[in-house]
């Protein structure tokens, strides 16, 4: 991990920012992000494309974390935006994204969610039902415009990942089945209210191999080629987002070899090819910055409990998923005691609030500083309150250079818009 070292006197470094000093200034917990970070692996997925010639448009999932600092970073290297709800189509639209370098994917939009979609002008609605295609229609024509439309396919692909983030499977909420897309593709194209542009999919998050990826480029392609016969004219496909990382043990193709797929089965085809990708980009540029509040010993052979000042509200992905982030110490304690198995607990009142479990690590001690790795990609978008506690800081890092993109959140924040109604109101 090149962004990640420790300085001569043992202390974590952050690309060049030392983690102490973000951890005295601004508390734990607190998110620390990386500019210069996600600006280079911007450009290094450009680059995979343009190296094979292929012109692209990335259209960044916002939903990974939207932070419009985030977002300002990825539009200014030519990036658009993914959105899955208005509110993010909103948000993206204040970082400055152009509408017409923004998609709109997800079940369930809302009838104001597509008004606004189709009233923005948006660069392409992936639309994921025939029900949803019927209401697109309708509200298109009441405002007398022609939204750009592409069908969302389910392909039927396993895409290998996690249950909860498949998405390509049959009888996954997602999409159109593949085997009707075409028919109601066609009825799309002759619609005098919609522009038709082509096919969509997104199989799942954190693929860790080539073959799903192929699998759903080849079914896209097949599907262009047919309709292309039947006369329906397609320039547009996009392959979704899903490129995994490495959090632990996986290996997750390489770029390159991701663009290769890609443009092996969509490059003939002559058409404009989009990508949504969200973890790739963002998930390894975001650490989270915790403190030892005690440790509570166990018998052996079991772990003892580290109780950190981070938990399941900050971030939920070892709740939720099961998922595993590397943990680093703030202090490289090399020459002392030997390292050992810990467990790291939350304080939330659950006891699924572990973030992670049987670590080895120099033994941990009341005031200690660690990094949780990362966490950059659904990590501070998916935090919440539970057990009062309140949003965690956001601190963006670049050359040295230090801001604090979002203050810790007052705890009179957390009640400050509750309203209590009148009858409570006499004591
Ligand atoms: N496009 C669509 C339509 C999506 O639904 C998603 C993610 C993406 C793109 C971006 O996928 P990515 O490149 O980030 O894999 N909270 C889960 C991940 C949920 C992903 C949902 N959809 C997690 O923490 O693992």
């Amino acid at each position: 991990r090149p962004w990640l070292r420790y300085d001569s006197d043992a202390a974590l470094l952050f690309d060049g920012v030392r983690l102490h000093d973000v951890a005295a200034q601004y508390d734990t917990p607190c998110w620390v992000f990386s500019a210069s970070m996600l600006r280079a692996r911007a450009r290094a997925l450009k680059a995979a494309f343009s190296d094979r010639g292929q012109p692209i448009s990335i259209h960044y999932a916002v939903k990974a974390n939207d932070h419009r600092a985030t977002l300002t970073i990825l539009r200014r290297e030519g990036f658009g935006a993914d959105v899955v709800s208005g509110g993010e189509l909103r948000k993206a639209i204040a970082a400055g994204m152009a509408p017409s370098d923004i998609v709109f994917s997800g079940v369930g939009k809302t009838d104001a969610e597509l008004t606004l979609a189709i009233q923005t002008e948006i660069g392409v609605i992936n639309v994921e039902s025939r029900e949803e295609l019927h209401r697109l229609i309708t509200l298109a024509t009441h405002l007398g415009k022609r939204p750009k439309v592409a069908l969302r396919v389910n392909p039927h692909i396993d895409a290998g990942t996690h249950d909860k983030i498949s998405t390509g499977r049959e009888g996954d909420k997602f999409g159109v089945d593949w085997r009707e897309a075409p028919a109601l593709s066609r009825m799309a194209a002759k619609d005098p209210h919609l522009d038709f542009i082509g096919l969509a999919a997104h199989i799942g998050s954190q693929i860790t191999s080539i073959a799903p990826f192929e699998a759903a480029c080849q079914r896209l392609a097949g599907m262009v080629t047919d309709l292309r016969a039947d006369g329906v004219p397609v320039s547009h496909v996009d392959c979704g987002g899903g490129l995994g990382i490495r959090y632990h043990q996986e290996s997750p193709p390489d770029i390159a070899d991701y663009a290769q797929a890609i443009v092996r089965h969509l490059g003939p085809l002559n058409v404009a090819i989009s990508i949504e990708p969200g973890r790739w980009l963002s998930g390894p540029t975001g650490i989270l910055l915790t403190r030892v509040i005690d440790v509570k010993a166990q018998p052996a052979p079991r772990s003892d409990f580290v109780f950190i000042d981070a938990a399941m509200n900050d971030l939920a992905r070892p709740a939720l998923y099961a998922a595993w982030h590397d943990v680093l110490p703030l202090h490289a304690r090399a020459t002392q005691r030997p390292e050992k198995a810990q467990t790291l607990a939350g304080p939330v009142c659950e006891t699924g609030d572990i973030l992670a479990t049987d670590r080895i690590l120099p033994p941990l001690s009341r005031g200690d500083m660690l990094a949780i790795l990362d966490t950059g990609a659904y990590g501070a978008v998916m935090s919440s309150t539970y057990n009062a506690r309140p949003l965690a800081a956001q601190i963006m890092i670049e050359d040295g250079k230090i801001a604090e993109i979002r203050p810790r959140q007052t705890l009179e924040a957390l009640w400050e818009a509750e309203r209590l109604p009148d009858w409570l109101k006499a004591e």
